[in-house]
């Protein structure tokens, strides 16, 4: 191999190291918002779900909320202005705790994934996540957990 080759191969293998310590590092469910919890609903501000900066929101597609209620995260995705959905982040195969990479649900334990709808879009698992009530006002969004 000669010397231009192998720098150019490590190169492209420490280029490609540090994006996968950058996908890793964005995990969603690590960066998991703490719930409040009465009448058998969770609830999280709204401003969760953005940053502001200059009078303007940026909007996330989700929010990852932990509370003791639940043995498993719940991820909220925000579709578009009034439209949540709340998944249960528990493997539908053999209930290991799943991870989130943006809008892709993945269990590490057999390789499922699942959308961000709850679907399944690979195996072994075949059944969607559980999901929850939704609804919102003008400060927090409420997930009915029973
Ligand atoms: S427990 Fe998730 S794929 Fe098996």
């Amino acid at each position: 191999m000669e010397r231009k080759e192998f720098l150019m191969q490590c190169g492209a293998a420490c280029f490609s190291a540090s994006l996968l310590a950058t996908w890793l590092q964005s995990c969603d469910v690590k960066k998991a918002v703490v719930a409040s919890y009465s009448d058998n609903q969770l609830s999280v501000p709204l401003s969760s779900f953005y940053t502001e900066k200059d009078g303007n929101k940026k909007w996330k597609r989700s929010v990852v909320l932990r509370h003791e209620k639940t043995a498993f995260p719940i991820a909220v995705f925000r579709y578009k202005e009034g439209e949540y959905k709340a998944l249960l982040l528990r493997c539908t195969h053999q209930g290991s705790e799943l991870n989130m990479y943006g809008d892709l649900i993945t269990c590490t334990a057999h390789g499922s994934e699942f959308s961000n709808k709850g679907e399944v879009t690979k195996g072994p698992a075949e059944t969607s996540l559980e999901q929850y009530p939704v609804h919102t006002d003008d400060q927090n969004i409420y997930i009915r957990i029973a």
